[in-house]
């Protein structure tokens, strides 16, 4: 299936600065959910807003639906819904009129059901006739994702949905995002919470510094550099480590009531079993077992470090 968004060598250097995307290649699949993670200044909304044609191209290509975003703008734009990284909205209007306006702009016939439609669907209905100032932070949040989502696009975009919000209406967030993958919609979503792209992401793409460091499907992801660490808790501290289990690597915790061994989930022997016997063999008794797999957290910690070393 060719993709619905298709970024190509490009490259963008603002005036005076520099190159805040750097040969950024990228292709987003229609109907899934990427979840774009990188630290501040990595070039993220850069990315986004040349995709939506608001910035412009150095160098390189992008289209959206076939479309080239600076060639055929008009068409290319009516595909994509923008929630911005900003809060920008007209205090003194209404959440409805507010919503109303942003079809208008794309051209779109008036449509109140569709809209209360998007409104319900964002917990907002009750508030259609609220001012835009009446409204929490969060509120205001939901209310530029319906307008964003006012024009039926096929693609939504979503420049840190969730920063600022409280831990509920994050998951409410997440519920109405995997909503709208459901109807087709494709995603693409920035944040700085990982555990934000744990939950909802099919696959995470990693930028810093304007390069593009990984693209992957996020299980496949978690699974590659995933390495799990085995904690034996004991019976009694240990203070020297016998040489059969210093061979295994086995590490002794600061206060000696536990061992720690790190193994890889994906290795065909993981060495458990053997080591449990020389434990045994030992005369070591164990009181509990317990395992503890690296998060995504840990993977982005390690790629963004590894790249800046
Ligand atoms: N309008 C602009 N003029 C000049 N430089 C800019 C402009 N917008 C962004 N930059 C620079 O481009 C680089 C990438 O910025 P960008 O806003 O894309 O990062 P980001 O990944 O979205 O960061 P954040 O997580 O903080 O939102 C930064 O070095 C930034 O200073
Ligand atoms: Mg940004």
């Amino acid at each position: 299936m060719s993709p619905i968004i298709n970024v190509q060598h490009l490259v963008k250097s603002y005036a005076g600065g520099d190159r805040a995307l750097d040969d950024v290649s990228l292709a987003i699949k229609s109907g899934e959910i990427l979840a774009l993670l990188g630290p501040n200044g990595a070039g993220k909304t850069t990315l986004i807003s040349i995709i939506c044609g608001l910035t412009t191209i150095t160098d390189g290509a992008v289209s959206v639906g076939g479309y080239d975003v600076v060639k055929d703008y008009r068409q290319a734009r009516s595909l994509i819904g923008l929630v911005p990284q900003e809060l920008m909205l007209e205090p003194f209007e209404t959440v409805l009129s507010t919503v109303s306006l942003s079809r208008g702009l794309y051209g779109c016939k008036p449509d109140q059901a569709h809209i209360e439609s998007i409104l319900s669907q964002l917990s907002l209905l009750d508030k259609k006739d609220a001012l835009i100032k009446e409204l929490s932070g969060g509120m205001k949040r939901r209310v530029l994702i319906a307008k964003a989502l006012s024009h039926h696009p096929k693609v939504l975009f979503l420049d840190e949905p969730t920063a600022g919000v409280d831990v509920e209406l994050r998951r409410d967030m997440w519920r109405v995002i995997k909503e709208l993958k459901q109807q087709g919609v494709t995603i693409v979503l920035t944040t700085h919470y990982i555990e934000e792209a744990e939950e909802i992401a099919d696959r995470v793409a990693v930028i810093n510094s304007g390069k593009i460091l990984l693209v992957e499907e996020k299980d496949k992801l978690m699974k590659r550099l995933g390495t799990k660490e085995l904690q034996i808790d004991l019976h009694e501290p240990i203070s020297v480590l016998p040489d059969n289990l210093l061979a295994f690597g086995v590490q002794t915790s600061a206060d000696g009531m536990s061992l720690l061994y790190q193994y890889d989930v994906n290795a065909e022997k993981t060495g458990i079993s053997s080591l449990l016997s020389a434990l045994v063999s030992e005369g070591i008794v164990l009181k509990d077992l317990r395992t503890y797999q690296s998060s995504l957290e840990d993977i982005f910690l390690d790629l963004v470090t590894m790249e800046s070393s």
